[in-house]
C-alpha cells in the first residue's frame, strides 16, 4: 500500500510587495511529501527555496504575500490548509517547532548567544511538550545525546560560542527533534560545516529519520547530498518545480534540459560531491515582470523558437512518479501538451485576445 502524504504544497505562490512592483519568488510551486519519505528540493541560488520552506511555517516577512494551499496531515490526522493559519495565531504555533520543525544553514543565527544551549532546547520542550521544568530538562538532555553530543551534563549548560560549528549543528538538530516532529525541513543544514563533519550529520540525520519515522524536506544546491540522502528530488527554477521524480530516475534519466544541465555540471567535474551548481551558462532572472515564457528559455538550448518564448509549459508526467515541465521534451505526454498549447496560441493569435501564459493562475 502507499503511503498517505505528510505535506502537499498546492499551487503555492509568495509575493513581496516592493518600492519597484511586485516581486514573485514562487510561482505555482507542487509537490508533495508522504509520510517517512525524504524530498529534496534542488535549485540555483535564488530560486525560491528558503521562501517556499519559509512559507510552509509561515515565517516568511510580512511583505511575503503567499496564496495557494498547503494540505498537512496533522497529528490527529486530519488534513488542514497551514495558508489559512494566522502565521501569529495559536493553531501555527501548534504545529511550528512541534510538528513540523526547520533546521536553517547556520547554526549561529539559530541561536541566541545569550541563553544556554540547554535552556534553548529546552523552550520547545516546555512550549509543547510538559510544563515540568525538571522533566523538560531530562527530555532535552536526552536527545542531546542521541545527537551524538558527549558530556551532555556539562554542555547543557554552554553557551553557543563554547561549542563548535558542527557541534552546534548537532545541537541545532537537537533542539529540532526535541518534539518529535513529523517533517522536518532541512533548509541547507550542512552548507556551512566542512566535509567529514557534514558526512556526520547527514548519516545522523539519516539514522533519527529511521528512529523518528518522520519526513524531510531536504534543501541543497549539492547533488551529492541529494543522492545521499533523498528518495525523491524536486528541480526548481525561476520559482517553479521544473521536474520531479526518484532520484535514481532523475539521476539516471534527466529529462528537462535544466536539469541534464546541472547532471552534466556535476559529471563534468568528475562527480565531486561538494560542488555547488553554476556552471551552466547564463544566470537566473529576476522574478519581476517576468515575460510570458517558459522561465529557462534564455539559457536553454533546446528552446523551440515561437512556442517556448510564447507560454510557460506545465508540469506533465511522463511516467509513473517522473514530471516534467518542458515543451521540448520529445515524451508523448509532454508533446501533446506542446500541442495543446501551440493550438490555444493559434487561437488567441486568430481572435487577436491577449496571448496568456502556460496557464492560468490559480488553476492547476
Ligand atoms: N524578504 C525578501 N525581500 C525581497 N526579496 C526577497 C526576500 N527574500 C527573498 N527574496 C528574493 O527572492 C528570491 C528567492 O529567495 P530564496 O531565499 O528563496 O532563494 P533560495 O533558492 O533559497 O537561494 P539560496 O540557495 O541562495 O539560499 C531571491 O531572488 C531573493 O533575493
Ligand atoms: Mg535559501
Amino acid at each position: 500500500m502507499e503511503k498517505e502524504n505528510i505535506i502537499e504544497v498546492k499551487d503555492l505562490h509568495v509575493d513581496i510587495k516592493m518600492m519597484e512592483g511586485t516581486l514573485t519568488p514562487v510561482r505555482g510551486v507542487n509537490f508533495e511529501i508522504k509520510k517517512g519519505e525524504t524530498l529534496g528540493l534542488v535549485g540555483e541560488s535564488g530560486c525560491g527555496k528558503s521562501i517556499t520552506c519559509k512559507a510552509i511555517l509561515g515565517i516568511n516577512d510580512k511583505k511575503c504575500i503567499p496564496s495557494g494551499e498547503i494540505v498537512f496531515r496533522n497529528e490527529d490526522e486530519n488534513e488542514v490548509d497551514l495558508l489559512k493559519m494566522d502565521p501569529k495565531g495559536k493553531e501555527i504555533r501548534n504545529v511550528r517547532g512541534k510538528q513540523i520543525s526547520m533546521i536553517f544553514q547556520e547554526p549561529m543565527v539559530a541561536f541566541s548567544p545569550m541563553y544556554t544551549i540547554g535552556n534553548q532546547i529546552n523552550e520547545a520542550t516546555l512550549l509543547h511538550i510538559t510544563k515540568d521544568k525538571k522533566k523538560a530538562k531530562e527530555i532535552s538532555l536526552e536527545v542531546m545525546r542521541k545527537v551524538g553530543i558527549a558530556n551532555v551534563e556539562k554542555r547543557y549548560n554552554q553557551y553557543p560560542h563554547e561549542f563548535s560549528g558542527g557541534m552546534l549543528q548537532r545541537a541545532l538538530i537537537a533542539m529540532a527533534l526535541v518534539c518529535n516532529p513529523k517533517l522536518l525541513i532541512a533548509d541547507e543544514p550542512t552548507t556551512a560545516l566542512d566535509v567529514t563533519i557534514q558526512a556526520q550529520i547527514l548519516e545522523l540525520m539519516k539514522e533519527l529519520q529511521k528512529e523518528f519515522d518522520m519526513a524531510i524536506l531536504f534543501i541543497t544546491h549539492d547533488l551529492g547530498v541529494v543522492a545521499k540522502m533523498c528518495d525523491r528530488v524536486a528541480v526548481m527554477y525561476l520559482g517553479r518545480i521544473v521536474e520531479t521524480g526518484d532520484a535514481t530516475t532523475i539521476y539516471a534519466n534527466p529529462q528537462h534540459p535544466y536539469t541534464r544541465g546541472l547532471m552534466g555540471s556535476v559529471h563534468k567535474i568528475g562527480g565531486r560531491k561538494d560542488e555547488r551548481l553554476f556552471s551552466i551558462e547564463g544566470t537566473v532572472p529576476l522574478a519581476m515582470n517576468l515575460p510570458k515564457q517558459c522561465g529557462f528559455y534564455d539559457r536553454c538550448d533546446a528552446r523551440i523558437e515561437g512556442l517556448c518564448d510564447k507560454a510557460e509549459p506545465e508540469l506533465v508526467e511522463i511516467e509513473k512518479g517522473h514530471k516534467i515541465a518542458c515543451f521540448a521534451c520529445q515524451n508523448a505526454a509532454c508533446q501533446a501538451h506542446r500541442k495543446e498549447v501551440e493550438e490555444r496560441l493559434k487561437r488567441e493569435e486568430s481572435t487577436k485576445e491577449p496571448v496568456e501564459g502556460g496557464k492560468k493562475r490559480g488553476k492547476r
